[in-house]
């Protein structure tokens, strides 16, 4: 196998999540920015971090009061996610703009969204500068999913919630199953 080297190297771990981040002020303003520098650092306690650039709108409000909320995107709010990613709450009130919902959050004052399928509210613990982006650690202080997904038996079902991963530029559906956490050492039946 022969491999090409970048002249410059560059952020090319992917996939990831694109997930639509709300967050608001004390004067009742809140908007939503697509972010897809984001993921999980620690489980216990349940730590997360989202990178914003900080010419966005979004920014100010969420260093200032300190919380956001990350709505992940299910297939069919595409659309909304790439919309929220590309114009800004200076200029529009995006939920009406991208046909979403605010609604009231369990833990946290910045809204959810009511379409979104899951919900993590998170608490900004640290900020880092880092460069083009200041990184906001936080914690997940509630999670909440739509009652849709949940069987009679009150189970979640990430599977059936059709969430888009976001590979290099372009939002793309999940694949079939390929195996479950712990399969190659599984002892066979
Ligand atoms: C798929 C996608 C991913 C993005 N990821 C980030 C990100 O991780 N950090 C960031 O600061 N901006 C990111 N952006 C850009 C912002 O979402 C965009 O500049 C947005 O208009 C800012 O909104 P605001 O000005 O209302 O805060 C992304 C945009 C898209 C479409």
């Amino acid at each position: 196998m022969s491999k090409t080297e970048f002249d410059k190297p560059g952020n090319f771990l992917y996939p990831l999540p694109a997930v639509m981040v709300t967050c608001g002020d004390d004067k009742g303003n809140s908007n939503i920015i697509t972010i897809a520098w984001t993921g999980t650092v620690c489980s216990d306690p349940p730590m997360v971090y989202i990178s914003v650039r900080k010419e966005r709108y979004s920014y100010n409000m969420i260093k200032e009061s300190g919380e956001f909320v990350i709505n992940l995107p299910s297939e069919d709010l595409t659309y909304a996610l790439d919309r929220a990613g590309c114009t800004t709450g200076a200029k529009v009130d995006k939920f009406e703009d991208c046909g979403l919902t605010r609604a009231e959050s369990f833990k946290v004052s910045a809204p959810s969204i009511a379409e979104a399928p899951v919900c993590i509210e998170c608490r900004v613990r640290q900020i880092l500068e880092l460069g083009t982006h200041d990184m906001f650690l936080a914690d997940v202080v509630s999670v909440s999913v739509d009652e849709k997904y949940l069987d009679e038996k009150g189970a979640f079902h990430m599977d059936r919630c059709n969430l888009v991963a976001y590979e290099h530029g372009a939002y793309r559906k999940m694949a079939d199953t390929i195996g479950t956490f712990g399969y190659s050492v599984r002892k066979k039946k």
